[in-house]
């Protein structure tokens, strides 16, 4: 049992990858840059690190190790997060880590620049990212799929969102032809999916020629604390491997754009639960060059109820750092005078 509750992932040594302790950026910037990180690898392979890869062209699935544990980071787990957390979550965990701001922000190299375009919001939850989208896009163009019904009953009340479809589904596995969307969004759910790589091959999938991914998620923390409650709760990617895994599901163009709350005043040591924004466009119609073999989870087939029981006892207790972190913040970017590192 101790190595199912520890085996979030497994790593099935596909990709060997020398990464490095950061990506040499001077210093912490949210500031509306957008960072090819490709490029930056161009131009300071020394600073940036080697990537050393071999990729198969049909590769099993689960390609990050399960160096930790990450209890949550499964489906049925995270339903049962979700039961409980969607009572609060626009209330108590939004205004922490995921604000208007920083919601626009983390939109805006997505390029909603047409109101007719198709828009697939993935992991859309109580449709807290959708109503950033239906600024720029009509509603009844917009799909917002989610695992958790109690999550999209929350979404169902929201007037801007009255039209557009809510359906449930499985990020990893979407219920989209191929070819379908202009945009996919997808924000805060990918430290969700056991399989990042699956549900990254997916939003290749569902895109049109030409058509653009924006996955907004977390980044890993570098403070000891930060990251052992992180490695307990979910996965926190860190930016290299966001890029790695758009590359391997066949996207181009890769950006990746810091954001962060503004209280953190660029602050990145605790990690982010939405700390970054990632973008890639589709460059020829059809499925991904990349094969994987059969999903690994299904929130519908049945779990050993003890294993399930201590890994959601265990992530959950673990959440509750990253409920403290912001209200930490806060006070210091209060208390210490503005223009000073907190
Ligand atoms: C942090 S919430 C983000 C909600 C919304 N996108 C937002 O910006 O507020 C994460 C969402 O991902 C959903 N989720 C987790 N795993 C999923 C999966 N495998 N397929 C679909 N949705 C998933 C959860 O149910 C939850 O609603």
């Amino acid at each position: 049992m101790a190595s199912s509750l520890l085996n979030g992932a497994e790593y099935l040594g596909l990709m060997r990858s020398v990464s490095p302790k950061g990506l040499g950026f001077a210093r912490s910037d949210f500031g509306g840059k957008n960072l090819n990180l490709r490029r930056l690898a161009l131009v300071s392979p020394a600073r940036v690190g080697v990537v050393k890869r071999a990729v198969p062209k049909c590769s099993v699935s689960a390609s990050r190790p399960a160096s930790q544990p990450r209890f949550i980071q499964h489906k049925k787990e995270a339903f049962w997060f979700y039961r409980f957390l969607s009572i609060v979550y626009d209330h108590i965990i939004n205004p922490g880590h995921w604000t208007e701001d920083m919601r626009d922000d983390a939109l805006e190299p997505a390029d909603l620049n047409d109101r007719n375009m198709v828009v697939v919001d993935v992991g859309g939850g109580t449709g807290f990212t959708t109503l950033g989208i239906v600024k720029h896009v009509d509603a009844k163009n917009v799909t917002i799929l989610d695992q958790s019904p109690h999550q999209l009953a929350k979404a169902r009340q929201k007037e801007p969102l009255k039209e557009c479809k809510i359906i449930e589904g499985d990020a990893e596995d979407l219920p989209f032809k191929t070819d379908y969307a202009d945009r996919y969004i997808s924000a805060g759910s990918i430290e969700y999916w056991p399989d990042p790589q699956r549900g990254i091959r997916e939003a290749y999938r569902v895109l049109k020629l030409g058509g653009k991914a924006c996955l907004i998620g977390p980044v890993y923390p570098t403070f000891w604390l930060s990251r052992f409650f992180a490695d307990v709760w979910m996965l926190f990617p860190k930016e290299e491997e966001y890029i790695e895994w758009f590359e391997k599901a066949g996207f181009k163009d890769i950006q990746l754009k810091r954001i962060g709350p503004k209280w953190y005043r660029g602050v990145r040591r605790h990690g982010l639960i939405m700390g970054c924004s990632v973008t890639g466009v589709k460059p020829a119609s059809g499925d991904s060059p990349l094969q994987l073999g059969p999903k690994a989870e299904d929130v519908s087939k049945p779990a050993n109820p003890l294993v399930f029981l201590l890994r959601f006892l265990l992530g959950a207790m673990a959440a509750t750092y990253y409920v403290l972190v912001p209200i930490y913040m806060w006070l210091k970017d209060l208390i210490v005078p503005k223009g000073r590192p907190i």
